[in-house]
């Protein structure tokens, strides 16, 4: 049986990857750049400062500003989020979420955040469900973002476990990849056209019950 649950958050705790791509798409705008949802998928789980790389090389300014203007734009797109998640309440937890949490605790099983977001806890706590959390990766602390294995690797760490007994739970395809390189086993929340079609998928996290996830760890062969 698997022994933690390695969690990201935007778009799998709550639909806060909407507000991501709100304040991107704003921000975009004012510089001339369009992006879409499409560009966006590209955006999830990609740090700050990547997803502000990502959006200048869409608009071929990737060398227009400087490092003291780029930092300016990366914390103009972040106090616009800011804003919009300061509302955030328990009623935004996704459909589901909150009976996994409490059937994963009543259980014993490890549950650790596994965010690039420096908001992750502002919304943990937000949410209600900082208690429900036995540890929190700093997104700072990490050489390397996803699809780098680094976030997942030091989740299982600070629950004393090995990757290879986790199950990570992830909306977008740089945060699979992550999941697979550090040897967890991987539940998208999402489309195969987005994530590929060698996960177990859930179309959205009302599908996401303890049972769901102990029938996909028994389907693997580990
Ligand atoms: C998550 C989200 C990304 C976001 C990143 C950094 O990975 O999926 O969209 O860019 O966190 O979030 P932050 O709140 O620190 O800017
Ligand atoms: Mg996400």
């Amino acid at each position: 049986m698997f022994k933690g649950v390695l969690f990201d958050l935007d778009g799998v705790i709550t639909d806060t990857a909407e507000y991501h791509f709100l304040a991107w798409q704003a921000l975009a705008n004012e510089l001339g750049i369009t992006i879409d949802r499409k560009f966006n998928e590209r955006l999830k789980g990609v740090s700050r400062e990547d997803s502000l790389r990502l959006i200048l090389a869409e608009g071929k300014q990737e060398d227009r500003y400087s490092p003291t203007e780029f930092a300016a734009l990366a914390k103009k797109k972040n106090d616009h989020y800011k804003e919009m998640i300061q509302s955030v309440t328990p009623a935004d937890i996704y459909p589901g979420i909150q009976s996994l949490l409490t059937a994963l605790k009543e259980n014993q099983i490890g549950i650790a955040l596994a965010s690039a977001s420096k908001n992750g806890p502002f919304l943990l706590e937000h949410l209600g469900i900082m208690a429900l959390f036995d540890t929190i990766v700093d997104p700072a602390s990490l050489k390397a973002g996803k699809p780098a294995p680094d976030i997942y690797e030091a989740a299982a760490s600070q629950l004393s476990l090995a990757p290879s007994e986790c199950i990570g739970i992830e909306d977008a395809l740089a945060g699979i990849q992550a999941i697979q390189a550090s040897g967890a086993l991987p539940i998208g929340i999402g489309k195969e056209v987005d994530l590929g079609t060698d996960i177990a998928l859930v179309p959205d996290t009302s599908q996401l019950t303890y049972d769901f996830l102990c029938d996909t760890w028994q389907n693997q062969i580990h």
